[in-house]
């Protein structure tokens, strides 16, 4: 049983059995967040899809108060050195394959955006779950469904910035994953797009589910 929590934006948390990983912790300042990073519990690894502040967010505090592991590119995890984060919490990586971190496997994958942006696809318990980070759309990502067949694919849908409905519905049949979950949509005015769009366009497909900040969906 592998529990996917959505904080809003493009924060999640992934528990799996024995592990728990966060992805792109934007908490204190996203104005969703049902939680502030004091209230998360045991944190094994952070990831970090990109150096854009909603993606970065709290990791650092969280490395420093909680012993967290930060795995992300090279240059992000040069930047948490200066910042005076311990050497052996900092994992720095590139896109090209998954890696096994005690149990949990974590690669990055490509993502078409600035700042060096990358998806990510963990894996554990036999589930993988693909976050695609912030992205527009590209034909690679069906490369992402045949490599790494994910069960789940956590999706940007806000537009402005990323994909909006019609392109993430189009990154899903690429992809191919069993469940579809949107995200980075809903936060400010500029990404408010609607999800439900994004649910009827996949009908038939693929499962859709829709959370609200602070739900969780169990696979
Ligand atoms: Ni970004
Ligand atoms: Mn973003």
């Amino acid at each position: 049983m592998v529990k996917l929590t959505w904080f809003g934006h493009a924060a999640w948390l992934i528990s799996f059995e024995n592990k728990n990983v966060l992805i792109d912790p934007f908490l204190k300042e996203n104005p969703k967040s049902p939680i502030k990073p004091d209230e998360l519990g045991k944190i094994d690894f952070i990831i970090v899809t990109h150096s854009h502040s909603d993606h970065l967010g709290d990791a650092y505090e969280i490395v420093k108060k909680r012993g967290s592991k930060l795995i992300s590119l090279f240059e992000n995890i040069q930047d948490a050195e200066k910042e005076g984060l311990p050497e052996e919490k900092l994992i720095g990586m590139n896109i090209g394959s998954q890696v096994d971190f005690e149990g949990i496997k974590i690669g990055f994958v490509q993502a078409v955006h600035s700042a060096n942006c990358t998806g990510t696809v963990v894996t554990g318990d036999g589930v993988t779950i693909y976050h695609a980070g912030d992205t527009g759309l590209f034909g690679d990502m069906k490369l992402i469904g045949e490599v790494y067949k994910p069960k789940v694919a956590l999706l940007p849908i806000g537009g402005f910035f990323t994909m909006g409905p019609k392109e993430a519905a189009m990154a899903a049949r690429m992809i191919k994953p069993e469940i579809a979950i949107p995200m980075h949509y809903g936060t400010w005015p500029p990404i408010d797009s609607n999800p439900k769009e994004f649910q009827e366009l996949l009908k038939n497909e693929i499962k859709v589910p829709l959370l609200k900040p602070g739900e969780s969906f169990i696979v």
